[in-house]
Order: structure tokens, then C-alpha cells, then sequence
């Protein structure tokens, strides 16, 4: 279907100026760190799909298996941190996460599909700024360009498994419709927040 490419796109897309300010130490820092927490709480939110979603042998291996590699990003990003000798703390929340439950709906089951595609949605936006970094950082810090590069290609296909269970358990209508008004949702929420050295910061 000829809509496909466009259903699957977020609402916004980011400019590379927002890759542009984060290239200072400071900038790349404060990103490592968040990164850090970003795979820790992708990897309880895939366990907690786990128990969500129907006892379906595909979903519940590709689950398993998404949590683990979030974990082992989350181990990846760790070392990192201690190679460079940056302490792991917490971190002040962005706000992104609880905007984006603001557009779930309410009522079982669509909520459970709403809640796979915001998972989607962090998914695909985290893919998409972490290849700008990736593109940015290429010249001032190699490490950390192949380090995003390298995750790049896993949070595309953890995107593709939340819209595929999503798409299973309603049908492709109702998920480009729910996906069309999520993701316009994650675009003003985006838009309010300011820009930061954080993966999700507004672009202002
Ligand atoms: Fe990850
Ligand atoms: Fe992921």
C-alpha cells in the first residue's frame, strides 16, 4: 500500500541542529548518562510486556529477547560511563515518558495497544536521534558515534515487534490510526519540552 512508508513515520521529524549543540564533553556526557537509564527502564518495560501480552510463543520469545538486549545496552553503556571515568547517578526527569502516557487511552484493550505503540514511538525516536549522534559525533568522539551507530539497528526492530504485537492484537486499521494520533501527541509534547543534552529534549 503506498501509505505504508508515511503510517510508520513519526510527526516530527528532528532537525540536525539538535545533534549539532550536543557535541560538547560536557553535552556528551550528560547523554551517556541518560542513556544509561533510557536502557534500564527499556528493559523492565519489555519484562513488564511479558506478563501483558497473551501466552503467544512469538511474542513471548521476541519479548525475552528485546529485554535482553536492552540489558546488555544498558551493561555496554555502563562500561562506558566507567571508562570515562563518569559517575552513575540519578538524573532529572525530561518529562518525555509522562507526556507521552498523557495520550494513552483509558479503557482496556486498546489500552494495552496504545501502550506497545508509545513504546513503538520511544523506539523509533530514540532510533532516529541516535543515528544524528551517531552522523555528529563521528569527528570528535569515534567511540561514541560507533556506540550509537551499533544500537541503531537493534531499537529499529524493537520498534517493529511493539507495532507487530499491536497490530495482532486489533488489526493494521486501528493501529495507523492510533499510530497517527500518538504520534502527533509525542510532537507536542517534544515541542513543549526545551532543548537539553538529554535523548528526548525538546529542539528549541
Ligand atoms: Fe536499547
Ligand atoms: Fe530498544
Amino acid at each position: 500500500m503506498p501509505e505504508t512508508a508515511s503510517t510508520n513515520a513519526l510527526a516530527a521529524p528532528t532537525p540536525p541542529e539538535w545533534a549539532v549543540r550536543q557535541r560538547s564533553d560536557g553535552c556528551r556526557a550528560e547523554l551517556l548518562l541518560d542513556q544509561a537509564h533510557l536502557e534500564k527502564k527499556a528493559a523492565a518495560g519489555a519484562t513488564t510486556f511479558l506478563f501483558r501480552v497473551p501466552y503467544e510463543a512469538t511474542w513471548q520469545r521476541g519479548l525475552s529477547t528485546l529485554a535482553r538486549e536492552e540489558l546488555v545496552h544498558y551493561e555496554r553503556t555502563l562500561r562506558l560511563l566507567q571508562r570515562r571515568d563518569l559517575t552513575f547517578a540519578p538524573q532529572r526527569q525530561t518529562g518525555y515518558a509522562a507526556g507521552l502516557k498523557d495520550g494513552i487511552g483509558k479503557d482496556m484493550p486498546l489500552r494495552l495497544v496504545d501502550e506497545l505503540l508509545v513504546a513503538a514511538i520511544i523506539e523509533a525516536r530514540s532510533c532516529e536521534r541516535m543515528g544524528l549522534l551517531a552522523r555528529e559525533f563521528a569527528d570528535v568522539d569515534r567511540e561514541l558515534a560507533d556506540f550509537y551507530a551499533d544500537l541503531v539497528e537493534a531499537e529499529a526492530r524493537h520498534e517493529e515487534l511493539y507495532r507487530d504485537i499491536a497490530v495482532a492484537l486489533t488489526d493494521a486499521a486501528t493501529v495507523a490510526e492510533r499510530w497517527q494520533a500518538l504520534t502527533r501527541h509525542e510532537a507536542s509534547v517534544l515541542g513543549a519540552l526545551p532543548w537539553a543534552p538529554r535523548l528526548h529534549s525538546g529542539v528549541g
